[in-house]
């Protein structure tokens, strides 16, 4: 596990990006595993000036998101795909037809879970997989429980969550219930992991999730285990550690 310390937010998003750009050069055709969240917008940011200054090309990339909310149409603002197509896609060449989430409009989640799996599959595993952090550890949307899960499911949020991601929406009755979200094997599958993580409000997580006990209680944990992590968090965020 590597920790790399910036200065603040837009110091964290510079150094993400330009983590992920590495990715791109090295393997135009890469496999990139993205997340939402507000942490990751300043990442998306810089790629999209970089990209403006033609120093980035996606046009051979291929990207899978973590999760996506259940019931919500692609158009809803606050869905994810909106989310992506908003902060990436719309703003970069990446082909459209190479960008993946689960389908949330899709009522049967075994289905959708399945469906996303076979994805995954057929794009041949994710090569840089960029994670956020949750209050409670959860990344995706595996929220704190007794296991691991292993590939996509549906999960019921937690309230924390649901408190947590109120603020995106109108009232908190609007926020969904579930989600489906890529599995924890999945993400351990990625060949290498990158966190970001921002603001003092992480800093207890990130010293249980990272110097604490391996527990699905924290899934963020099990990334503790992975061959090739690397957090990238500011000041504020690491504030706890020695
Ligand atoms: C959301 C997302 C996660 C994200 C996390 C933290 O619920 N499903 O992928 O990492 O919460 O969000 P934020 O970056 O806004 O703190």
């Amino acid at each position: 596990m590597k920790i790399i310390k910036a200065k603040d937010y837009n110091d964290m998003s510079r150094k993400a990006a330009n983590i992920i750009s590495a990715q791109v050069l090295m393997k135009p055709n890469c496999v990139l595993g993205l997340a939402t969240g507000s942490t990751p917008i300043g990442t998306y940011a810089q790629l999209v000036e970089w990209y403006g200054k033609g120093d980035l090309d996606f046009s051979e990339v291929t990207t899978v998101n973590l999760d996506e909310y259940k019931g919500l149409t692609k158009d809803n603002d606050q869905s994810y795909y909106y989310f992506m197509n908003h902060h990436l896609f719309s703003k970069v060449n990446v082909n459209p037809a190479r960008t993946f989430l689960p389908d949330g409009t899709e009522p049967d989640s075994a289905k959708a879970c399945c469906d996303y799996n076979k994805i995954i599959a057929d794009v041949g595993g994710i090569d840089l997989q960029l994670l956020g952090l949750g209050h409670n550890g959860h990344i995706g949307f595996n929220e704190p429980g007794d296991t691991f899960e292993a590939e996509t499911h549906c999960v019921d949020l937690t309230e924390s969550t649901i408190k947590a991601n109120q603020r995106f929406f109108a009232s908190i009755e609007e926020v969904p219930r579930q989600a489906y979200t890529m599995g924890i094997k999945t993400i351990m599958q990625a060949k290498k992991v990158l966190v970001v993580v921002s603001g003092a409000d992480k800093a207890a997580i990130v010293k249980e999730a990272f110097f604490g006990a391996i527990t699905p209680k924290v899934q963020a944990s099990i990334l503790q285990m992975h061959r090739d992590v690397i957090i990238v968090a500011d000041e504020a965020a690491l504030s706890e550690l020695e």
